[in-house]
């Protein structure tokens, strides 16, 4: 049984004062839930995670960070190392966020040693892979998702591989408003599984979970959580509101 994971992807928002604001009223809702029915973790900026963290102490929100360099320490003038997002408090980072492949160019290589060093460092990646609008339209999703679960996870034992939560977010979703129909979805979250399997073996692929991204509304989110292959959520401009995040994290846990 894979319990729901439901991440809020800040992105480069919010600041010193609606940050801790925003993960208080969060856990301050989360009160009213069962949360043994569910993680959740927020993803705010760097520069705001230790104040987040401390922000989440009292709450069972974890916290996670954007990106991070795949080198520990030395001369890397503004990255920041695995070891450090760990040592402000964090469990999380994202690896491959399709804003860091498409905006900052970020090749699959670069993710894979994002992904190794985030596991050595002692952090849980969450690694992001999804096909653009053209790549879709030319019939080409499942080669792109491929290539990306591929090299995301190479040279990773199963032991290890086992840290990553996988996230499927079609990058003609993004913040488009426009979201994946469930079956859509379901349908490369169920491919995914099984080439996941083949990487590994069956229990492997039964025991990962696989997010959907892109657009979730508190609308949409049980539609898409009722799908077989889809785990969680990782939410990026309806985490910014409070009573969204929330309305996503009880329906996807069907409370
Ligand atoms: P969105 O972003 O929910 O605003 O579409 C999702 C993401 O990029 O993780």
């Amino acid at each position: 049984m894979r319990k729901p994971f439901i991440a809020g992807n800040w992105k480069m928002n919010t600041d010193g004062h609606s940050g801790p604001a925003l993960v208080k009223a969060v856990g301050q809702g989360l009160t009213q839930f069962d949360m043994s029915k569910v993680n959740v973790a927020v993803i705010p900026p760097f520069v705001y995670l230790a104040q987040i963290v401390a922000a989440a102490r009292a709450s069972r929100i974890a916290v996670g960070a954007q990106d991070i360099y795949y080198e520990q320490k030395g001369a890397f003038t503004g990255e920041i190392s695995a070891y450090m997002i760990k040592d402000v408090g964090c469990n999380y980072c994202l690896c491959g966020h399709s804003e860091r492949r498409h905006v900052i160019g970020e090749q699959d290589e670069l993710i894979n040693k994002k992904v190794h060093a985030a596991i050595n460092g002692g952090l849980l990646p969450i690694l992001c892979v999804g096909e653009l609008l053209e790549e879709r339209e030319a019939g080409k999703t499942e080669e792109v998702v491929e290539r990306q679960v591929k090299k995301g996870f190479e040279g990773l034992i199963a032991a290890k591989a086992a840290a990553v939560t996988l996230a499927y977010e079609p990058v003609w979703a993004i913040g488009t408003g426009r979201t994946a129909t469930p079956a859509q979805a379901q349908e490369v979250h169920a491919m995914l599984r099984k080439l996941l399997a083949e990487l590994y073996d069956k229990s492997f692929a039964d025991d990962i979970r696989i997010q959907y991204g892109g657009s979730v509304k508190p609308d949409n989110a049980a539609e898409l959580m009722q799908k077989e292959d889809i785990d969680g959520l990782l939410v990026g401009g309806a985490s910014l509101k409070a009573d969204d995040f929330l309305a996503i994290i009880k329906a996807s846990i069907g409370d």
